[in-house]
């Protein structure tokens, strides 16, 4: 994870919120390729997931909602972690997370000595289990109590008049809040789903382990509405849905380029469930920090929206044409968090290599996912046409993608940097491209395109380039593109 933060803070991923204020907690701010990586994501996401299939549409809804949102969803009640504090150095601790962590121990046996206690274990000499501070040691605990992670906010200019609502500590609610808007405008038949995408805040207890959990954060889910009277291969209609939407993620994070050896699922067991949750499956990855959700998917049966009819006063109903009743769908919900998204694409994407003898760092990113898709790099840059030429290509392909141009080493140091945050394509323009009027060698208007996986390195014409690094982009094969072109 060191090396990730380190990278991330040099190269313009993630940068600490407020640095030169010392920081604050649980804050990351993302520099110029973190914001590429992160659109990148969202967009691949919203194209794969809303945009390309018949059953979806989107959603884009206000962070502030009516306060009664949250009392009908159950998050005023119920969206709670027990705590404790210490008595002494005042540290808050989730109950949960406590017995997962061992504790240090000033026993009264044995005169005040000091022990690290293993995780779940009692003092062997006085027989204490956990009555002090893990952190201190010496404070006492208080009993748990339980502590809401909703951000409360004054809606209105006087602070007496002025409404306690919520900032949205999920971006589901606004997606049942709107479920007849769409069904209304939209004239869907079930089943269909709203995917959207947006900022969540969770005043989380234990925020850490740098952009895995956050206070701010953001969320690309999707509600997808089936009719809980029908069948589909002879299973009910949501626990078949479940089951696919299940496989369509996984099968999405491998898509991008996870490592198969990285994801697992884990089903919730009954006292782990939410709630509103009949059943939950959550997509782990093998973060740096061990196994931890990535992303969940939850069937929340007709809780919701039932919820919300009742509180609202407003049917939120579907009418089942063939049976000629009114239902109220059943919703199946993949959630996922951008953030850890990102993290995962870049734990998984990050290599240590040796190539001659030298270590290369490189971020093995999917092409579509790279936050620079192509670097523009003159070969020398005093020669005027070379830079022109490469100007030139850089306005040309930054039309569409992001490009950068950079001259400010040797060619060698600049693939290396280029490797370091994951561009996959690299293009060259040298004295052969622009030729060399002095020595009567004519331009033969061809550039090198390297490779960032191989390092290969094959020569094109700068006329053809678009092209070609569009293709590369789509997903043709590398050893195709090369097979019809001369590797230099
Ligand atoms: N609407 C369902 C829901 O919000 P969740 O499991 O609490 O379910 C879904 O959150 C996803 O949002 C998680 O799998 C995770 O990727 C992301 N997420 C949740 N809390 C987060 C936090 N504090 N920081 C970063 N990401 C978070």
């Amino acid at each position: 994870m060191e090396t990730l933060v380190s990278l991330c803070k040099r190269r313009g991923f993630v940068f600490q919120s407020s640095e030169i204020y010392c920081g604050i907690g649980s804050s990351w701010d993302y520099g110029p390729l973190g914001v590429e990586l992160r659109n990148k994501i969202k967009r691949v996401w919203w194209r794969d997931f809303v945009q390309r299939r018949p059953d979806m549409l989107g959603l884009d809804a206000s962070i502030l909602m009516h306060p009664t949102v949250w009392k009908a969803s159950g998050h005023v009640d119920n969206f709670t972690d027990p705590m404790v504090d210490c008595r002494e150095c005042r540290h808050r601790f989730r109950v949960d997370q406590l017995a997962e962590t061992p504790w240090v121990h000033y026993c009264p046996a044995t005169k005040g000595n000091k022990f690290t206690i293993p995780a779940g274990g009692a003092c062997s000499h006085c027989g204490a289990a956990r009555t002090l501070c893990p952190d201190c040691g010496k404070g006492e605990l208080t009993p748990p109590r339980q502590f809401n992670l909703m951000f409360k906010t004054l809606m209105g200019p006087v602070e007496e008049d002025a409404a306690v609502t919520y900032l949205r500590p999920e971006t589901a609610q606004g997606i049942f809040v709107n479920f007849d808007n769409v069904l209304q405008s939209m004239r869907r038949k079930l089943p269909f789903g709203i995917g959207q995408i947006g900022k969540a805040f969770r005043n989380e207890i234990t925020p850490g382990n740098f952009i895995f959990r956050t206070r701010e954060f953001e969320q690309m889910e999707i509600e997808y509405f089936v009719n809980p009277h029908e069948t589909v291969e002879g299973r009910p209609a949501d626990e078949y849905w479940h089951d696919r939407w299940i496989e369509d993620c996984v099968a999405w994070f491998r898509r991008y380029g996870i490592q198969s050896d990285n994801l697992r699922l884990h089903e919730h067991a009954r006292d782990e469930l939410a709630h509103y949750a009949k059943r939950t499956a959550d997509v782990q990855y093998r973060f740096p920090i061990g196994w931890s959700e990535l992303m969940g998917i939850a069937n929340r049966t007709d809780f919701d929206l039932k919820q919300h009819a009742k509180f609202s006063g407003k049917a939120l109903t579907y009418f089942d044409e063939e049976r000629k009743e009114h239902v109220v769908p059943y919703v199946i919900e993949p959630s996922a968090g951008v953030d850890r998204a990102l993290l995962a694409f870049l734990a998984d994407a990050y290599r240590e290599e040796e190539v001659r003898g030298e270590k290369r760092v490189v971020l093995r990113f999917h092409p579509e996912l790279a936050p620079v898709s192509v670097a523009v790099l003159p070969l020398l840059k005093k020669r005027d046409d070379i830079v022109r030429t490469a100007h030139a290509i850089r306005d040309e392909l930054s039309r569409d993608l992001t490009v950068v141009y950079d001259d400010t080493a040797a060619i060698g140091r600049l693939y290396r940097r280029q490797d370091e945050v994951g561009t996959p394509y690299c293009v060259t323009v040298d004295v052969q491209t622009v030729g060399d009027s002095d020595k009567g060698e004519p331009a033969d208007g061809k550039v090198t395109i390297r490779d960032r996986d191989s390092m290969e390195q094959i020569r094109v014409e700068a006329a053809r380039l678009a092209q070609v690094i569009g293709d590369l982009l789509r997903g043709t094969a590398w050893a195709e593109v090369a097979a019809g072109a001369g590797r230099s």
